[in-house]
């Protein structure tokens, strides 16, 4: 007789311990270890695991205090004290006096720039830039995006309204994002001339990085599609003087783009094209054409559509050119991923995630070029063929 009416007990499945995965059981252990207050006491006292505990409660301090570190810049900037001290040095009472502040509030602000080297102090007790406040001084596309963080922090006053239904205030920066939830037929309603300075303010930054990577050589004819004012074709444009070149973007934008490039001399080099990229098929011509950080504002959908639509107005030895932060850096995944969900549209990726997207839409052989400022943006060029 075989069997004795009892089931034999299921087998467990692997790497199982009481319906919890190792991983599980490993991630829980750490957590609770980590939360208990022996275990840090005495780990901080250590001589080496002391060093790391007093950088991970440090980094922890650093995102506590974050907002505050921001707003301290974002006071630097609106009493334009970067541009004031550029060069000199300057008393507590004389600083108090220019930004119409007590002399208590003045030095609250020195003191807290001062500890963040946005601004330094000289054993005179004067006051000068500091080694950020210099470089900052160097790149008005910082100032212009603290500027701009104004409708964003007015936003983030209640962080979860904005997770759950994106912010008001920055939405009203762009439009597009908002009015693009359908099929980008909105996009044009909405003043365009705010997003487009913003972005024309840290473009310089990104053409530098994109041209310091990638080589144009190959190619006849670039269309930037989300071109903007026009600032990276120009760049790219004189840095490559055989190449042809064309823009891209929502009529009101690119009416302004071809002005200004006509005044800034590129006007005969640049053909502006006023359309919506998410409808109809892209202009044919051009054998690379780029998305300098156009894909983030998107969601999945709307993107996979683009970048298979780049694919059919592309010759079968073109390329398509992408430069954007991505979600690889850490910082760039932190600050892009809140930003993206107040703006109403887009996310940041990483550069294998559109990898797989820019082969599922055709392309071939994609590559990842290393730029001199990750963090700013990432390059990725995919070629149509592998
Ligand atoms: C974040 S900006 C980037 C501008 C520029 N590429 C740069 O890096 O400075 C995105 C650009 O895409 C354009 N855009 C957004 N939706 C669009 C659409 N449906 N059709 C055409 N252009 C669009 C915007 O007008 C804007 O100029």
């Amino acid at each position: 007789m075989t069997g004795t009416g009892a089931e034999a007990p299921a087998a467990r499945p692997a790497g199982q311990v009481g319906g919890l995965s190792l991983a599980a059981l490993g991630w829980g252990w750490r957590d609770r270890i980590l939360a208990d207050a022996r275990f840090q006491r005495v780990t901080a006292r250590l001589p080496l695991v002391g060093g790391v505990a007093r950088r991970e409660a440090a980094r922890l301090f650093d995102i506590c205090a974050g907002f505050i570190y921001a707003q301290t810049l974002s006071a630097c900037v609106s009493l334009d004290l970067f541009e004031f001290l550029a060069g000199r040095r300057v008393s507590l009472t004389e600083i108090a006096a220019r930004c119409d502040l007590p002399e208590r509030g003045a030095e609250a602000l020195l003191e807290a720039a001062c500890a963040l080297r946005l601004l330094s102090v000289g054993r005179d007790g004067r006051y000068g830039l500091g080694m950020l406040g210099a470089a900052l001084r160097g790149n008005p596309g910082i100032s212009a995006m603290v500027r701009h963080h104004a409708a964003l922090y007015a936003d983030l006053r209640d962080p979860v309204a904005v997770l759950r239904e994106g912010g008001a205030g920055l939405g009203a920066i762009w439009p597009y994002a908002r009015a693009g939830a359908a099929d980008g037929a909105g996009a044009g309603a909405g003043d365009s001339g705010p997003y487009t300075a913003l972005m024309a303010a840290s473009q310089p930054m990104i053409a530098d990085a994109v041209l310091a990577c990638v080589s144009f050589g190959r190619f006849e004819h670039l269309l930037d599609v989300g071109g903007g004012s026009g600032r990276f074709v120009e760049a790219v444009g004189r840095a490559w003087p055989g190449l042809r070149l064309s823009l891209l973007d929502l009529p009101e934008v690119a009416a302004a783009a071809e002005a200004r490039l006509a005044a800034s001399g590129m006007g005969a080099r640049v053909r502006c094209l006023g359309g919506n990229f998410r409808a109809g098929s892209l202009p044919r011509g051009a054998d690379l054409i780029s998305f300098i950080r156009v894909l983030h504002d998107h969601d999945d959908s709307v993107v996979a559509d683009l970048l298979a639509r780049a694919r059919a107005a592309l010759p079968d030895h073109g390329a398509v050119l992408v430069a954007e932060p991505m979600a690889d850096e850490p910082r760039a995944a932190a600050y892009f991923s809140v930003y993206l969900r107040a703006m109403g549209s887009g996310r940041p990726r990483r550069a294998r995630r559109l990898a797989a997207m820019l082969r599922a839409a055709g392309f071939g052989r994609v590559r990842q070029l290393r730029g001199p400022m990750p963090l700013l943006t990432r390059v990725i060029v995919a070629d149509c063929k592998s």
